[in-house]
């Protein structure tokens, strides 16, 4: 049965609380019958105390579908269900009735602050505090809402139970620009005409507690912790009445929580019964209000999901240790924290330390720098007793309990997974099942640093909205997860704080800790590449429209840098950031010019500026930003590359820019393409390039007519490579090719994760040109379906859940005929490039599949040995296989 699905707004996982007050929609049309097509919808507005409306729309889009009718009040709710007319006559089902309900004007903001600590403790992870507040709901109250936020971070209560599942809210966001709340729903939690009590944990969270690295800062955004609570009742008539709140705060027996350090919790100090109606609290201090006039922050609904618990893990191994310690494997390294349950007696201390991998035979903890990571808990001796900490998150595959108590089973303890919950959007499959082992580890290393924001690792003292790492990775995010709310978000802070400061920092939220203020290529070019890789993947323009401003403030800021030259040859790089040959200590020390990296970028970025200005339909601006694409692109070619087309520096790196950022003509990408090639078997198939060249090295090689070659360097186990850490059982994607050395020991730098996502945007490489499947219009309007088999694999897959709906490309290769097999969504249509060079075939929405004589499997090339003419024994091994006599 056809049927209109999956009903959104803007990118958002639901309707409550939404901060655009003319929202469009989106739907996905599933099960049409071949050939069939949307023609027209309907959408079914029914807005409270109006009348439904219903408005039709014409033609076969359902994707950011214009908000009908008038836009929505401050508060106002409305029921939106929609329907399809079928190019068959026939019309599909409503959807279920989505909620769409704005959340507040500024002006509607009553409530204060209210905050149990104004001045902070000295340094160190702080106590968290617990406030409570009688809440009487008249009998005449139809709906019920609360809108809340805080300084620092909260969980809620009502009657003795937590409210909604969120983590860590209300996140991290550049606080003294934006500050995102929520809306909740209380219908269905208070009853009108009896009294209940709201109750909140808060601790100090990213707005007062220690953040960022060489030590950190405390207390940036403020020193005062504080929620915003605000609860209005509405009458039958319409009319609302914000309900007075009269609030009482009392240390939580949470006696120290940081985000790096660990929380503290001592049961012995709980007050049962403190969120229930009937809790004496005669004790407890009245708290400060602070009026919300002090801040300067917006009051914000957020564009993205929430951080939640997404999943929850058992140990795959437990081991009693010598020094009485349990330790726990969770077989996966994840961002988190444990949940257990024991009994023990009144005072007993039980300690939880974690680590993302082992030393030799001990917990791997020096990667964490000062972010500690050890929550304990003191039994209040009251039985079995349950708890997870509540403020704190670390990553981790191992935990080691100390204090476990005698009797209790810790095969019982659990991982409980944290991040933002996005939506799974994207898969990849094929016949190497290290290949697809990496796949997953990219995917968890998404997932393991979304959390509110893009962050470059989810262990040590960082966790910072890098602006290079999500600038590589982005295309790889998006296909992944549906990650637009929690990259918009982020770009919102990205751009507050680029206009306050004048640049785009090397992370968002930006935080004074030492390391260098200046802007550098890469990492800067996020503002341009984050905002414009959203749009190619869901057809957004109107991110674009959001985002210009501050895209072409970076390219504008870099022009006056390069002195109008297009040259950038100055100040702060970071270069091709970790490549594999510089040593430990210096990741900056690049074998590529870090100004031929940053001219590379300029080109790119201003390019792409012109490109979004001639969408938005401003040629003026669109020229302009083109002249500098191609001063930057006329001083690259100058300075770096010589007319035969040899470019200096002659590395993998410089080569792959050159090739993918449009830089060389013709004759010249020729030369690159082969010169390209030499350095990799130079380099015997490993990984040469850090994070600027490994994204594109594949790409280049494919592009200049080398897959071989590209798949010769994906499928190297061979340390440095991609899967050298899935050969060492990795189970995320690793800061360093040898964040682990081959002899298991944890390399010496300093700086050395197990869990960084940026080297793994190459997936998005295995999506597109592996698997085949990479949208040729905004948005996968139309697909472009061009496979391009080799490395000996016999079968791959790509599948996307795209705005139009599931796009899938899967190909397997039966001896010398490949079978590929695509499926189009409805409203999309799409191009197939068999690998054989046959003319591309157009195919409408629906599965079609294809065949064509290729290569087979067995015949693919294996990577060429490079022969070390100095090593005796290789020398030998030649002359036996008649390389060298
Ligand atoms: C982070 C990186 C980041 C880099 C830039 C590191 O400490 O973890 O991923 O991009 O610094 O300097």
């Amino acid at each position: 049965m056809p049927g209109a699905v999956d009903l959104r707004v803007e990118h958002r996982p639901d309707g409550l609380g939404v901060g655009d007050r003319s929202p469009r929609l989106s739907w996905r049309l599933e099960g049409l019958p071949h050939g069939v097509e949307q023609v027209a919808h309907e959408i079914e507005v029914a807005r409270d105390g109006d009348e439904t409306s219903r408005t039709t729309g014409h033609g076969s889009g359902t994707s950011l579908v214009d908000w009908p009718g008038a836009p929505l009040r401050s508060r106002e709710r409305s029921h939106v269900r929609v329907r399809s007319t079928l190019s068959d006559g026939t019309t599909t089902p409503w959807t279920p009735p989505l909620v769409v309900e704005a959340g507040l004007d500024p002006q509607d903001w009553a409530e204060p602050f209210v905050s149990p600590s104004t001045e902070a403790s000295a340094d160190g992870p702080r106590p968290a505090h617990l406030l409570r507040a009688r809440l009487d709901v008249p009998a005449w109250a139809v709906r019920v809402r609360a809108y809340v936020t805080a300084h620092g971070v909260h969980e809620l209560e009502v009657d003795g139970e937590r409210l909604g599942d969120d983590e860590l809210a209300p996140g991290w966001s550049s606080f003294e620009h934006r500050l995102r709340y929520r809306t909740i729903d209380l219908d269905d939690v208070v009853r009108p005409g009896t009294g209940s009590v709201l109750g909140v944990w808060l601790a100090d969270g990213w707005y007062r507690g220690r953040l960022g690295f060489n030590g950190g800062l405390w207390d940036v955004y403020g020193r005062d912790v504080a929620v915003l609570v605000q609860v209005e009742a509405h009458r039958a008539d319409g009319r609302v009445e914000r309900l007075p709140l009269e609030w009482r705060t009392a240390p939580a027996p949470v006696v120290a929580t940081g985000l790096y350090e660990g929380e503290t919790h001592d049961a012995r100090l709980e007050q049962p019964g403190w969120s229930l109606p009937g809790f004496d609290d005669s004790a407890w201090e009245v708290p400060t209000t602070l009026p919300r006039e002090l801040f300067t922050h917006a009051l914000e609904e957020p564009p993205g999901p929430p951080v939640r618990v997404t999943e929850v893990l058992r140990p795959v191994a437990v081991e009693r240790r010598p020094d009485g310690r349990v330790r726990l494997d969770f077989g996966q390294n994840v961002s988190g924290r444990l949940r257990v349950s024991a009994a023990a007696p009144r005072g007993h201390v039980l300690r939880l330390h974690h680590a993302e991998v082992l030393e030799g035979d001990a917990l791997g903890v020096r990667p964490l720098r000062s972010a500690t990571s050890v929550d304990t808990y003191v039994f209040a001796g009251t039985g079995e007793e349950t708890w997870t900490p509540r403020f704190t998150l670390h990553g981790f595959r191992y935990a080691e309990l100390e204090g476990w108590p005698d009797g209790a089973d810790p095969s019982t303890v659990e991982a409980l997974v944290v991040h933002s919950a996005m939506t799974r959007t994207g898969w990849f499959a094929s016949s190497d099942p290290l290949l697809d082992r990496f796949h997953e580890n990219v995917v968890w290393s998404m997932r393991d640093n979304f959390v509110d924001l893009p962050t470059d690792c989810p262990q040590r003292d960082e966790r910072l909205g890098w602006t290079g790492d999500i600038q590589v990775f982005a295309p790889a995010a998006a296909f992944l997860h549906d990650s637009t709310g929690v990259l918009l978000s982020w770009l919102r802070d990205l751009g507050a704080e680029q206009r306050a400061q004048g640049t785009v920092r090397n992370f968002h939220p930006w935080l004074e800790c030492g390391f260098p203020a200046e802007p550098a290529a890469a990492w800067g070019d996020a503002a341009v590449i984050v905002p414009w890789t959203l749009y190619e993947r869901t057809g957004d323009l109107r991110i674009l429209r959001d985002h210009v401003a501050s895209m072409a403030a970076w390219v504008d800021q870099v022009d006056a840098l390069t002195g109008g030259t297009g040259l950038w040859d100055s100040g702060f790089q970071l270069g091709d950031w970790l490549d594999p040959a510089a040593p430990p200590t210096r990741p900056g020390d690049s074998a590529t010019d870090a100004h031929l990296v940053a001219t590379a970028y300029h080109a790119r970025s201003a390019a792409l500026v012109a490109r979004t200005y001639e969408l938005l339909d401003e040629p003026a601006q669109a020229d302009r930003c083109a002249a500098i694409a191609d001063r930057a692109r006329a001083a690259f070619r100058s300075t770096f590359v010589s007319p035969a087309g040899r470019v200096v520096s002659d590395t993998v790196t410089a080569l792959s820019v050159a090739i993918c950022f449009d830089l060389l003509d013709e004759r010249q990408l020729a030369v690159a393409g082969a010169r390209l090639v030499e350095k990799v078997v130079e380099s015997d198939h490993r990984i040469s390039t850090g994070f600027v060249g490994t994204p594109l090295v594949c790409d280049a090689l494919a592009r200049t007519g080398s897959p071989d070659t590209a798949y010769h360097l994906l499928l190297q186990t061979a340390c440095p490579s991609w899967l050298y850490p899935v050969t060492m059982g990795a189970t995320t994607v690793w800061e360093r090719w040898d964040s682990m050395l081959p002899d298991g020991t944890i390399n010496p730098g300093e700086m050395t994760s197990f869990n960084h996502y940026a080297l793994g945007a190459v997936v998005d490489h295995l999506h597109r040109v592996v698997g085949g499947l990479a949208p040729a219009a905004p948005g996968y309007r139309h697909v472009l379906f061009a496979p391009v088999p080799g490395g000996g694999l016999t079968h791959a897959s790509a599948e996307h859940l795209s705005p139009q709906g599931m796009v899938r490309s899967a190909w397997r290769r039966e001896g010398d005929v490949l079978h590929l097999t695509v499926e189009v969504p409805p409203g999309a249509r799409g191009t197939v490039r068999l690998p054989d060079g046959s003319a591309p075939v157009e195919v409408g929405p629906g599965t079609s599949t294809h065949a064509c004589r290729v290569r087979p499997a067995v015949d693919d090339p294996v990577a060429p040995r490079r022969w070390n003419v100095h090593d005796p024994q290789e020398r030998q091994q030649m002359i036996r296989e008649g390389v060298a006599s």
